[in-house]
């Protein structure tokens, strides 16, 4: 199993050597370490170099911790930005799906800003649309205005659609801004197409994204998979870290397509926590690696079909936090160091 590492920028680093240290001890991985983001742009000059890639397509699955920071930020558009780096690397291994599975863990019930009530018992899944939409859309600049293009085509539209039902238990809640965006009036006709044909046997329910925003925080137990955009996606989940208290403890996944590729194999997977760089936290020796190692669980189930090791993470974590680890993020002192200590424990008792 060969795996490319991406550790970035800020705190990237510091929380893929404890993953790494985390698989060492579930398989015999062949890992080599790339510069990416900000870190190559600093090396070479660009965010995402060919080596990289190469390095990225010829492995069995990626993973990256977090890119971006104030050095690097510019509204310059002839600058190279870290996030280019992120984007291109989506876009040229075909990653259109991002799943971001967001849980209330019980142990973390009062970490979250919400109520008790409120987050008890949720479990959701937000199917976010990765290389299309306004992110990937013609942009434009001169002095006097700028425009961001957003496109999607029916195949796009699609092929989310059908990983969104596959994954979903019961009901998938498509969100789009259908009653002023044409993009989304085609979403909504695609979707519903989709589901007729494909996926009867699913509840499916349309719903708006500024009354979603509301829901997802008033009831988050409403929802089992959300299937949405590009940067409606983007900024619902973070926003649905909110129920489990932190955004320092989701993951995520971004898959390509199924299929073997033209090239006769499958287009690796890239996994990578959905909060950034941190970039306020950096060097200190306190970030929270629970969503690193819980990208490096997504990496093992759905990059490598690693079912049984996948569990074994994600239960550690789930004990460790249980057992009362909590790092700053959740309102505790635990370092980076001692966070992983306690998974790591838990993962031998496990495996033992
Ligand atoms: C994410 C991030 C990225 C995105 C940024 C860093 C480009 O916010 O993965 O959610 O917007 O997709
Ligand atoms: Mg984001």
């Amino acid at each position: 199993m060969r795996i490319a590492v991406l550790p970035g920028d800020g705190i990237g680093p510091e929380i893929t050597a404890p993953t790494l240290e985390l698989l060492a001890r579930l398989g015999d991985f062949e890992v080599t370490e790339h510069p990416f983001g900000g870190a190559s742009i600093d090396a070479h000059g660009t965010a995402l170099t060919d080596e990289t890639l190469a390095a990225c397509r010829d492995s069995d699955a990626v993973l990256l911790a977090a890119v971006g920071g104030p050095r690097w930020d510019t509204t310059d558009p002839s600058r190279p930005r870290p996030e280019q780096g992120l984007l291109g690397l989506r876009k040229a291994l075909g990653l259109y799906a991002n799943l971001r599975p967001v849980r209330a863990l019980d142990a973390l019930l009062e970490a979250s800003p919400l109520r008790r009530e409120v987050v008890e018992g949720t479990d959701m899944l937000i199917v976010r649309e990765l290389t299309g939409g306004i992110y990937f859309g013609e942009k434009t600049r001169t002095a006097e205005a700028a425009s961001d293009l957003c496109t999607y085509s029916v195949p796009e539209i699609e092929r989310i659609a059908r990983t969104a039902f596959g994954a979903a238990r019961s009901k998938v809640t498509s969100v789009d801004k259908a009653n002023v965006l044409e993009t989304s009036r085609l979403w909504r006709e695609v979707v519903g197409r989709v589901h007729a044909e494909e996926f009867p046997h699913i509840e499916l329910e349309h719903a708006l994204v500024d009354s979603t925003a509301m829901k997802l925080i008033t009831a988050p137990r409403h929802f089992d998979t959300i299937l949405t955009e590009n940067m409606f996606g983007d900024i619902l989940s973070d926003e649905a870290s909110v129920v489990t208290g932190s955004l320092g403890l989701l993951p995520s996944a971004s898959i390509g397509n199924p299929e073997p590729a033209a090239a006769g194999r499958r287009a690796p997977g890239l996994f990578e926590p959905v909060h950034g760089s941190a970039p306020d936290i950096a060097g200190q020796g306190i970030a929270n690696p629970l969503a690193m190692f819980l990208s490096a669980a997504l990496m093992l189930r759905h990059g490598l079909g690693w079912e049984s090791e996948a569990a074994a993470v994600e239960s550690a974590v789930d004990a460790a936090l249980r057992d009362g680890l909590r790092t700053r993020d959740l309102g505790g002192t635990a370092s980076t160091a001692e966070a992983t200590q306690a998974v790591l424990a838990h993962l031998d008792k496990e495996q033992t």
